[in-house]
């Protein structure tokens, strides 16, 4: 790879785990356990280039209301993942964090996951945040409710440690496989200058050369904030 600015945090939006299996006669859980594998590749790669932050959005708010079975499949998969296999996601090397109220989950999902956090605390690599039942606005309205039950006036910066994802870095680079152009409830607050990159590549064929393509056409892009080229204020 060439030189490149690399970026600190990226979010994931892992979009096209059911389309890539359906092109493949196959059912749709099948392309979530597909989705599962490359998450750990890519993250993995992410982390070897230098970067310091990943964020997936693993489960929205929204996909809650899908239906029973394929709810009950992606709950199988985190059981496995985050329990059985948790040493396949240790290995990383990287500190695990949960963004999302857990709280529908199953209770030994949940524990799995404190766990998870627990066992990761004093990992170094750099920081995984798992976004489940993970959606913008609610967790900006929490917030709201927060400032507002504290009887607290707010600006901007202590708005966002209210936030689910506290005092963390914002997004530099946001990455949406998948085919689709937009947000859908990922990060709002914390995406107002985030760079976004939409590849039509279903999650699981997106590869490590797809990520350093990402990379590279993020580093050529000009972050301005607002600004104007070359000021300095
Ligand atoms: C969107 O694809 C993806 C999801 C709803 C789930 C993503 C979850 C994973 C990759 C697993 C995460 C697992 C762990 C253990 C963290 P889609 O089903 O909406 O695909 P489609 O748009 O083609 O239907």
């Amino acid at each position: 790879m060439k030189e490149i600015v690399l970026p600190v945090h990226i979010g994931f939006i892992m979009d096209g785990n059911g389309r890539w299996a359906q092109r493949r006669f196959r059912p749709r859980a099948f392309g979530h356990r597909a989705g599962v594998q490359n998450m750990l590749k890519i993250c993995e790669h992410a982390f070897e280039l230098g970067v310091r932050i990943v964020t997936v959005y693993a489960l929205s708010t929204e996909n809650l209301r899908r239906p029973p079975e394929e709810v009950e499949e992606l709950f199988e998969l985190f059981r496995t993942y985050f329990g059985k296999k948790r040493a396949r996601l240790l290995e990383l090397g990287v500190k695990f964090n949960v963004v999302g109220d857990v709280s529908p989950l199953p209770e030994d999902v949940q524990q799995s996951l404190v766990e998870l956090a627990e066992e990761s605390k004093d990992f170094q690599k750099g920081l995984l945040n798992i976004c489940l039942n993970y959606g913008a606005r609610q967790e900006i309205v929490r917030a709201t409710n927060a400032a507002v039950a504290a009887g607290r006036f707010v600006d901007e910066d202590s708005f966002k440690e209210l936030l689910m994802t506290g005092d963390l870095p914002d997004p530099d680079l946001i990455i949406r496989t998948g085919g689709e152009v937009r947000l859908s409830n990922f990060l709002l607050y914390q995406a107002a200058y985030t760079e976004l990159y939409f590849t039509d590549r279903m999650w699981p064929a997106f590869s490590r050369r797809d990520l350093e393509k990402a990379i590279e056409n993020f580093s050529a892009r000009e972050r301005r904030y607002g600004n104007v080229r070359g000021s300095k204020a």
